[in-house]
């Protein structure tokens, strides 16, 4: 008797793909969209296991449709911010996700997206179309570089020590950080833990890539981008709700902030008439964090076996069972 299991988008890579399928009988939602929440009411009925994306809310009203055989839910993220954990903690139903695997590739990613917002990538590469481009300039595209400044990260884990040590080797000055704890790995960056409000105070480059929780849901308000420097450059690679989004807007217009460079946003995707999509200090990309090739094939293996070890062997071999 094979377990059930959900798998609810069509294009996920074929290496966790094929692992479901070799043991399990697997639902496919057949449509490279989001699975809409009625279908998802419907195809979780009676499944052992869920293979979830970050854009598939699964909460208490989810898991009654499901029944109580459910047994597993993994999601190829390592954000868990979809997920009401209570309601599946109360129901003992275990949660996979996919932490450590995608740091180097979101670190990278953040990094990128820090050079273009700050080195006018994007609109540097759009003047030379609009024909702006008369000559070599002292002045032209001119942004703050990163040798000697201060580097703020907000939310200091996996992907922001990564992004910690890989700006190390552009010779920032001083690279601060907010976080429950001192981390220990901080010394391997000289990267001093601070209060929130001297990060913003005193950082050229604020960075954030703390998990989405109710402490940090709209941390990022008019009063926050106020204490900010006014030549900051502000980088949201976690989750957009962490911002107050017109605040942001209205900050990038009037000059409160100098720019921003958004992996995150809110709703994804950004509606094509939204303001920020407008502005030429605003670098908006279609939240691609993890999306280095090999990265997400192991996001979906990881996935997999997370879903496998539940139904198959014991939950104790999960490769990243969420502690709940
Ligand atoms: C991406 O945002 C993830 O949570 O994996
Ligand atoms: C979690 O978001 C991490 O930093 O790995």
């Amino acid at each position: 008797n094979r377990p059930k299991v959900l798998i609810t988008r069509s294009d996920i890579p074929t290496v966790g793909l094929n692992l479901l399928k070799e043991q399990c009988d697997v639902i496919i939602w057949e449509k490279p969209e989001p699975i809409p929440r009625s279908a998802l009411l419907s195809k979780i009925q009676n499944v052992d296991g869920v293979y979830c994306l970050l854009t598939d809310k699964i909460d208490a009203e989810v898991l009654d449709a499901a029944g109580p055989q459910l047994k597993v839910v993994a999601s190829m993220s390592v954000g868990v911010d979809h997920l009401d954990l209570q309601a599946l903690k109360k129901r003992n139903i275990k949660v996979g996700y996919t932490p450590g695997i995608l740091t180097d590739a979101t670190a990278e990613l953040t990094v990128a997206l820090l050079l273009a917002t700050s080195r006018r990538l994007i609109e540097a590469n759009r003047a030379i179309y609009k024909g702006e481009w008369k000559a070599w300039s002292p002045t032209w595209m001119c942004g703050p570089g990163l040798s000697g400044s201060t580097v703020g990260i907000v939310g200091l884990g996996r992907i922001g020590t990564q992004v910690a040590k890989c700006l190390k080797g552009f010779n920032v000055n001083k690279i601060l950080y907010t976080s429950r704890n001192v981390k220990q790995e901080a010394s391997e960056f000289g990267g001093e833990k601070v209060e929130l409000d001297l990060l913003l105070q005193t950082s050229d480059f604020v960075i954030v890539t703390t998990a989405l929780t109710t402490e940090t849901r709209q941390m990022f308000n008019q009063s926050a981008f106020t204490k900010m420097k006014k030549s900051a450059i502000f980088i949201n690679v976690s989750r957009g709700e962490v911002v107050d989004q017109p605040a942001l807007l209205e900050a990038l217009k009037n000059g409160t902030i100098q720019a921003a460079g958004l992996d995150v946003m809110t709703p994804e995707p950004i509606p094509l008439n939204s303001e920020l999509l407008k502005l030429n200090n605003c670098v908006i990309l279609p939240h691609i964090g993890s999306a280095a090739i090999e990265t997400r094939e192991e996001m979906s293996r990881i996935t997999a076996k997370n879903i496998i070890a539940v139904l198959i062997g014991k939950p104790a071999e999960m490769p990243t069972p969420l502690q709940l």
